[in-house]
């Protein structure tokens, strides 16, 4: 196992994405970390993130230095790189101007990180540099602008990067990583197939006999969750998908018939459209919005969990798509960016005294579709387009009502159908429609008329952190717009979104 230790942002959970890419178990532990804890997790190597800011500043994260006592090898990226130098008495200071974006560098020494490599692009995000190397270090990469790009101690076992080798415009990255994992005799163990037979072994020794129930949202993460659990123990599942009445055009159907044909003995759907299209009237707050979702949620939930228990007997687990970026709470960029907007999934009904199983809790999405897949999941759901949890409330802007969902669905089957059949879906990260809670006026017939305005967004993204609107040809948009302004009449207007994430979100509340 590669321990990653996270300064900060975003860098963590993608050194530790790049890692388990080549079959190595890589962790995330937060920057408080002390050695002795570290150690008891018996890491075979550790990875100092980047971060975003400077060893130099006044409170800012730093790392218990006994780390680099450990006699395991360390790979400092940027920040991490700056936080070694410093800590083995080296000196870091600014550089001479802000280097940032793509850059060439020069390999020399004889680092084996670097083994099999010359000349190199690669991306640098900093402004401070290492100025004087620690004791026993060399420097093992330049560019023009930056003496120390990288460095070296055979005899420590440590190394330092400059720039980020788990970014994609960094081509050698995983070469350099692939280096380091050899360089740590990490064992190659994190493979799909091994992995789902080991959650299969712990599902059958927690649960025993006992029965568990999942809420299934229609997502990928509850999908594949509760299809390990069935694969595992499909007598002692129950799933509960409700239809809340802001899901997508037939998504209760298409849910119910995804779950029939793989064979789900017990899978219940309860439809609730009209208690939570009851509880949003009159509210127009995003925030307010979430909550009740959750809340109605949650009793709806309870009530069913309640009939089940008087049908089936006692059930004594809740299970729950958990992945390990929803609970590695310290690699969230800042207490203050995740409260953008509260996310209100399915959360754990606190008063039914259930155990908690999360099957999927220490992997990524990627990691998720993989275990679909060879879990015979239809490719076509697992790649599906992500969906918020509170669903088409959240693009209704302002209040919630019947009609604006019936309006809401056509628009978007329409725009979704159009993008499948030209080959933009998949090239899309995310796309939907939006209806604005004030209409236009245009002309029918002779005559002036008032209609609801809609707003399409397409974004292409990696991780939806940050997006960008997707160039969709001309020709579609009109195809799309003229399709929509006669397939659904009570819209007149038609706008498309070409706002970037940031300063815009993804979605519009
Ligand atoms: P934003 O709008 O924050 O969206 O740029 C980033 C990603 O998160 C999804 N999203 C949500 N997902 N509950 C969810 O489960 C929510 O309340 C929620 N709000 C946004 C959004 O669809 C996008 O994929």
């Amino acid at each position: 196992m590669i321990a990653v230790i996270n300064f900060g942002g975003q860098y963590c959970h993608l050194i530790a994405r790049k890692i388990r890419e080549q079959g190595v178990k890589a962790e995330i532990f937060p920057h408080t970390i002390s050695a002795s804890k570290l150690k008891k997790s018996f890491p075979e190597g550790v990875v100092l993130s980047g971060g975003p800011a400077s060893v130099n500043a006044e409170n800012t994260p730093k790392m218990d230095l006994k780390i680099l006592d450990l006699e395991i090898p360390v790979l400092g990226i940027c920040y991490g790189m700056q936080l070694i130098a410093q800590g083995l008495n080296g000196t870091v200071g600014k550089g001479k101007s802000k280097e940032y974006g793509k850059n060439i560098i020069s390999v020399k020494g004889n680092d084996p990180l670097f083994k099999g490599l010359k000349k190199e692009q690669v991306w640098l995000s900093h402004f401070d540099t290492v100025k004087k190397l620690p004791k026993d270090f060399s420097v093992s990469s330049s560019t023009k602008t930056c003496k120390i790009c990288s460095m070296y101690s055979l005899k420590k076992k440590m190394f330092g990067l400059q720039f980020h080798p788990e970014v994609h415009h960094t081509p050698k990255g995983k070469k350099i990583l692939e280096n380091f994992l050899k360089i740590c005799k990490a064992k190659k163990n994190w493979k799909i197939p091994s992995l789902i037979k080991s959650i299969q072994k712990q599902i059958k020794q927690t649960i025993g006999k006992e029965k568990i129930i999942m809420g299934v949202s229609g997502g990928v993460d509850s999908l594949v969750a509760s299809a390990l659990i069935h694969k595992t123990i499909p007598n002692q599942l129950f799933c509960v998908f409700i239809n809340n009445g802001l899901m997508r055009k037939n998504e209760t159907k298409y849910i119910q018939s995804l779950y029939k044909k793989m064979g789900f003995k017990h899978f219940f759907v309860v439809d609730a459209a009209e208690e939570f299209v009851f509880a949003l009237e009159g509210v127009s707050d995003p925030e307010e919005k979430r909550k009740i979702i959750g809340h109605t949620f949650i009793h709806v939930f309870e009530e069913k969990a309640a009939k089940l228990e008087e049908k089936f007997g006692k059930i004594s687990f809740l299970g729950q798509g958990t992945i390990y970026p929803d609970r590695i709470e310290s690699a969230e960029p800042s207490a203050e960016a995740s409260k953008i907007k509260s996310h209100h999934n399915l959360t754990l009904p606190e008063q039914m005294n259930l155990n908690l199983i999360e099957p999927l809790r220490d992997f990524y999405k990627d990691e998720i579709r993989k275990i679909g897949l060879s879990l015979k999941i239809k490719k076509e759901f697992l790649f599906r387009h992500p969906f918020p949890g509170p669903g088409l409330a959240v693009r209704i802007l302002g209040e919630v009502s019947a009609e604006k969902l019936s309006i809401l669905r056509e628009v978007d089957s329409i725009f979704i159908e159009e993008l499948k059949k030209n080959k933009f879906y998949d090239k899309t990260w995310q796309a939907f429609a939006v209806i604005f809670p004030v209409k236009a006026v245009g002309v029918k017939g002779d005559e002036r008329s008032y209609s609801f305005i809609v707003a399409l967004r397409a974004v292409n993204s990696v991780d939806g952190m940050t997006a960008d609107w997707t160039r969709i040809p001309e020709l579609l948009l009109e195809k799309i717009s003229s399709r929509i302004l006669n397939e659904v009449p009570e819209v007149g207007r038609i706008l498309y979104d070409i706002s970037q994430k940031p300063p815009a979100t993804i979605e519009f509340e």
